[in-house]
């Protein structure tokens, strides 16, 4: 897939790539106790290099139905873009892309990494603190969201 063109979808032979390019993550193809899978993904998908068609990042996405009418969400996995291949926007067009992907829905980042702040709020993910979380803090678990931006057609 050309970096500037729509993220295509992984397949199965994307999975010892994305296994072996992740932060322990084991990404399978079936649902397995102890990885992510295919099977269980809203989006995979995978960057790769326009020039080489070299694997540079990755995103999985699944559906979180909610009980009793409530609404659900969609939870932002993983991210993952290769050492070589980061700084250049790669992780911010994966997110764009899931962005565009479902205007409609809530997308909730899963166990998300405290450290680069900075790569969810800037293609608009806002924080959102924990009930008891004092104002300004991020020490407490709170959540990073990105609100439906248009409604269900
Ligand atoms: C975090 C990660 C996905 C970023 O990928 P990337 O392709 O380098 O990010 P991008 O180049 O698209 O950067 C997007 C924005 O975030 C910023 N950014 C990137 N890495 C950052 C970091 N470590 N700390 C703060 N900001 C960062 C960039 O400056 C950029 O801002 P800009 O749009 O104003 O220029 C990548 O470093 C990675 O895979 N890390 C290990 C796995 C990880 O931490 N995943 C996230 C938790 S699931």
């Amino acid at each position: 897939m050309k970096h500037e063109d729509q993220s295509p979808e992984a397949h199965p032979a994307d999975t010892e790539w994305m296994s072996n390019n992740s932060e322990g993550w084991t990404v399978t193809v079936e649902k397995q106790e102890g990885a992510t899978s295919l099977a269980e993904a809203l989006h995979a998908l995978i960057t790769e290099d326009p020039d080489q068609g070299m694997r540079m990042g990755w995103l999985h996405s699944s559906l979180q139905r909610a009980a009793g009418g409530e609404p659900g969400y969609v939870r932002l996995y993983e991210l993952h873009v290769s050492p070589e291949f980061r700084q250049r926007g790669v992780a911010r067009d994966l997110v764009d892309e899931l962005f565009a992907r479902v205007p409609d829905q809530e997308i909730i980042l899963s166990a998300w990494d405290r450290d680069p702040y900075g790569v969810w709020l800037k293609p608009g993910f806002s924080y959102v603190p924990g009930p008891d979380e004092m104002s300004g803090s991020r020490s407490s678990p709170g959540d990073m969201v990105r609100p439906p931006v248009e409604a269900a057609s």
